[in-house]
């Protein structure tokens, strides 16, 4: 297949990488990686291969004990550097020794006091979507799928935990841990984390990570996953990945969530002290299957990991939660859908479900894919019954695993297993199309219903009591946020605030909305639970409405580069670029 993935310089012509052998160590001095790798291909390649890569010092390339002549093409600021390795004759294995730079976009470096113990520091790496290339030379392509091994030599105090298996632990100098990951994974999936961890069991094939300060609370918080696998196991058929551990991440890490095989990444603050927030690990759980066993095959076809995996995590809550709380969530991405729609445009092409060619994709990322997926899903099972739907999804795991896919190559299999869809459901509309087709299957919630009268009763100058809200479940009260108007008075911040308990919740996602809305409706005192927020919390879906609502408004429009300025050392690159582009589009 001829496949062109604009984020990536693989040519899938010159051959491709099926495993490689990964020599890593750690050095916190220099925030830097020593790699040695080795490099096995499919088949002997002739003539060039070209990989990705962001920054990479390269001392050494050779095959079969001869050395290889390389060059890099000129950076390009977002795909990094073209490594062109040349003179390949019939060779299928080739060895690379290089470090990584302080400044490669995949990893974050952290100094001790941004622990919560305080003594260690702490790196971890997040490749997706196109990063891995900023820790080794790579197709760095979703297309492409390897296996690999890696020694990891690591400070004697501190712990390696990967998204592989753990095979042994060397005690030495340094702390070598040994991996190995035996199913093909694309390069987005790598990802290594190293600090003062413990870890703790909470089922026959889960446990979790996280810093001894915070491991008890992390297990509790956690304690239901492995009836969660139990769960998706019925919706989606055998895990096939051995072990589903979490592994809790301080707090600048730029997602709640990412589907790192074996090992979830997590923020932090999913733990609330509640199990409150336990759909964020259903949804990454979920990938373990749409997106790491049946993939993307580019980053256009995003919505094919987060369309799939926001349909089975709703699935999932169904079972876990009852109807009434899915129905509420479905409500609550709806109204969440229209309003990302109306930022980007109606008619901008980011609302269509395959997304144009571009191969800034991080930037280009919104949750449009995920929740117009998800209702794209689920016209199709309304298409067809739930019973035939469900039989298609074990059908297409099956069919597809450990393999990637594109839209097109999804639409004809749909079209061979399902035709009826086809007859009921405007397909094309739905993927190719922006905004959404005016007849469908609009979610109906008595539960976000019963928030809606209490937003209308507010415009009539009702205000909600705080008995009112108490027992409200945590998406009515997101519901709530979501809907006020982006104009309040400073009195009804401060009520809000009040009612809402927002300080002993401590939920991000309230405060993410509620301080919007304080910047909307001009009440500066805010300003400084603003800047503590801005300095710890990376996780970018809550940070960067913040950024926006700031540039948007007159008031605190020249508050905002400032504000970036002093936070910035604390967040990861991926956070930091994205702030950045935010500000920059708004010529500040
Ligand atoms: N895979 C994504 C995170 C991601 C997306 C990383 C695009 C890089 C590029 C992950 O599964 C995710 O969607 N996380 C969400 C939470 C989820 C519950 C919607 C997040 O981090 O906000
Ligand atoms: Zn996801």
């Amino acid at each position: 297949m001829d496949l062109k993935d604009p984020a990536s310089y693989t040519d899938l012509s010159q051959g491709k990488i099926q495993h490689i052998d990964f020599h890593i160590n750690v050095d916190f001095s220099t925030r830097t990686f020593d790699i040695e790798a080795m490099y096995q291909l499919q088949e002997p390649v002739n003539g060039s291969l070209f990989l990705d890569s962001f920054k990479i010092d390269l001392k050494e390339a050779r095959t079969n004990g001869n050395s290889l002549e390389w060059e890099f093409d000129p950076e390009d600021e977002i795909l990094g550097q073209r490594l062109h390795l040349k003179g390949f004759e019939g060779q299928s294995t080739f060895t690379l020794v290089f470090h990584t730079s302080p400044e490669a976009r995949a990893l974050q470096w952290l100094n001790p006091s941004q622990t919560v113990g305080g003594k260690h520091p702490f790196l971890f790496s997040q490749c997706q979507a196109i990063h891995a290339r900023s820790i080794f030379p790579c197709q760095d392509s979703p297309s492409v799928r390897f296996t690999y091994s890696a020694e990891v030599e690591v400070p004697q105090e501190l712990v390696a935990a990967m998204a592989a298996e753990l095979i042994e632990v060397q005690e030495g100098k340094w702390t070598t841990f040994v991996f190995k990951m035996p199913q093909p994974i694309p390069s987005y999936l790598f990802a290594l984390a190293v600090g003062n961890l413990a870890f703790q069991e909470l089922g026959p094939r889960t446990g979790v990570y996280a810093e001894p300060e915070t491991i008890a609370a992390a297990a509790w918080e956690f304690a239901e996953n492995e009836t969660k696998i139990v769960e998706a196991e019925k919706l989606l058929g055998p895990y096939l990945w051995g072990r589903y551990d979490l592994l809790v991440l301080p707090p600048s890490f730029p997602y709640g969530g990412m589907e790192n095989p074996r090992l979830t990444f997590l923020t932090p603050t999913a733990i609330l002290g509640t199990r409150g927030h336990t759909s964020l690990i259903t949804h990454e759980l979920a990938h373990a299957w749409t997106g790491n066993l049946v993939t993307n095959a580019t980053w256009q076809d995003f919505w094919l990991n987060e369309g799939w995996t926001t349909y089975a995590e709703t699935r999932i809550t169904e079972i876990l939660e009852g109807t009434d709380s899915k129905d509420l969530h479905l409500a609550f991405n709806e109204k969440q859908l229209i309003a990302i729609m109306e930022r980007v445009g109606m008619n901008s092409p980011q609302t269509c479900l395959k997304l144009p060619n571009e191969k800034d994709v991080d930037s280009f990322a919104t949750s449009i894919p995920y929740y117009k997926g998800c209702f794209f899903l689920q016209e199709c099972e309304y298409a067809v019954g739930r019973e035939r739907f469900d039989e298609f999804i074990q059908n297409y795991m099956a069919s597809f695993q450990f393999q990637s896919l594109t839209t097109e190559a999804f639409l004809d299999f749909l079209k061979a297993e399902l035709p009826e869809v086809f007859e009921k459901v405007d397909v094309h509309k739905w993927i190719y199309e922006p905004a959404l087709p005016e007849e469908w299957h609009r979610p109906k919630s008595y539960l976000f219903d019963e928030v809606q009268q209490a937003l209308k009763d507010y415009e009539k100058g009702i205000k909600p009591t705080k008995e009112q809200i108490q027992n409200w479940h945590r998406y009515q009260v997101l519901s709530f946020l979501q809907g006020l108007p982006k104009k309040i008075s400073a009195e009804d911040c401060q009520y809000f605030d009040a009612i809402l308990e927002l300080e002993k919740r401590n939920d991000v996602a309230f405060f993410s909305f509620f301080y919007v809305i304080c910047i909307m409706s001009g009440y500066e005192a805010i300003l400084p639970r603003l800047e503590q927020f801005m300095g710890r919390i990376g996780r970018m879906l809550y940070v960067l409405p913040i950024v926006r609502a700031m540039i948007e408004t007159d008031w605190s429009r020249d508050k905002v580069r400032p504000l970036f300025e002093r936070v910035r050392d604390r967040h990861h690159q991926i956070t930091v670029n994205a702030m950045e582009g935010l500000l920059k589009k708004a010529g500040l």
